[in-house]
């Protein structure tokens, strides 16, 4: 057996019940004041936010909240997240949420101390001063943003783009799956497909590696059953499933940090963009033409997956297909500008065969007539 691996993961997690309150002394070493980074809702509806305010009042650390992160957010907006930083002195800050708070609350310590880096210019300027300290505590589980050095921000032009590399790494991620509990349904479907597709795409990335592997076919052993019961009861999952579902999110953020995505999330971003579908069902959609290719280039490795879902691969695609439920119809001429604006996309060569930007427009126009 090859059993070849490499594994970097820089993030603290400190995973738990109650394990803001149990590991509270991290924030003794990161100073005084804070700004919170999060979106309008969700950091207040799953208890993350009192949680965090009772520890800060506790310990006499003076914070501010900047709670104007949205779905896919604007580098614009974080790049304001950034002067409120400053301005209010910030020596460290808190993302809560799901994927895009915490890919903002990175890219917010980046232009904190960086206030040269205006809007989209964090894809191209350097970053010459260390950004602030990073504590993040995840909401959904989906993301994986908590365990990787990737920030996925919508571009002025509405394009959504991600940046990754050391600077996108928290310090500390609060791992407590108490705080998904309060997610709705269909976010709950959404987000968990996300954390499949985040296993699946990995697994057969150029980059995946015999221990990347491992974490993927964990996480989709953990998923699947919990999805096919979701898909048959329509009803939210039990605690214990949420907190199943939470840790197989952050073993497919393993997987991912490492192997990257396929064609599926690099296709999924336009209909986010275009036609505001949640971004893990816009990225699922395409998992079952991904599965068809991985069939072909690794067969093997794809029966590893279909033995890990304990399932075949029609029932695996027409599970998926009924999750996503996405009714869209999509103009030939949106087509035609999806296969140009593909033709340098890079995730189709971290896909398994040549599936190229003119198959995906096919593919597009098969599923979306
Ligand atoms: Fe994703």
């Amino acid at each position: 057996m090859n059993y070849d691996f490499s594994f970097y993961m820089p993030v603290n997690i400190l995973g738990g019940k109650n394990a803001l309150q149990n590991n509270k002394n991290i924030f003794l070493n990161l100073g005084k004041k804070c700004l919170i980074v999060t979106g309008a809702s969700s950091a207040k509806k799953s208890g993350a936010l009192d949680d965090l305010i009772d520890v800060f009042n506790e310990m006499n650390i003076e914070f501010a909240i900047f709670d104007k992160i949205t779905e896919n957010p604007l580098t614009s907006t974080c790049c304001d997240g950034g002067k409120v930083a400053r301005d209010f002195q910030a020596d460290f800050v808190v993302g809560i949420g799901g994927g895009s708070p915490l890919d903002a609350s990175k890219a917010v310590c980046v232009y904190a101390t960086n206030a040269h880096i205006i809007n989209d210019g964090i894809y191209t300027e350097n970053v010459e001063n260390s950004p602030l300290p990073l504590v993040v505590i995840g909401t959904t589980s989906g993301t994986g943003s908590e365990v990787s050095g990737v920030s996925v921000l919508t571009r002025e032009n509405g394009r959504k783009q991600s940046i990754s590399g050391k600077n996108y790494y928290a310090k500390y991620a609060i791992a407590d799956a108490k705080y998904t509990y309060s997610v709705p349904f269909r976010t709950t479907v959404s987000t968990v497909l996300d954390a499949l597709a985040h296993a699946i795409e990995s697994m057969f990335s150029k980059r995946a590696d015999f221990l990347t592997q491992q974490f993927a076919l964990i996480s989709i052993k953990m998923i699947y059953p919990i999805l096919e019961k979701l898909n048959n009861t329509k009803e939210l999952p039990t605690e214990q499933e949420r907190d199943t579902l939470y840790f197989a999110s952050l073993y497919a953020g393993f997987a991912l940090n490492k192997g990257g995505t396929g064609f599926p999330h690099g296709m999924g971003y336009a209909l986010t963009e275009d036609y505001n579908v949640p971004h893990g069902i816009a990225c699922a959609v395409f998992i079952p033409q991904f599965l068809t290719e991985a069939e072909k280039a690794n067969p093997s490795l794809f029966n590893d997956v279909l033995n890990a879902m304990n399932s075949d691969k029609n029932s695996a695609e027409k599970l998926i297909y009924d999750l996503c439920d996405l009714q869209l119809s999509i103009p030939d001429e949106r087509i035609n500008e999806y296969v140009a604006r593909w033709e340098t996309l890079k995730n189709f060569k971290n896909s398994p065969t040549e599936f190229n930007n003119k198959d995906a427009g096919c593919l597009v126009k098969n599923l979306f007539k």
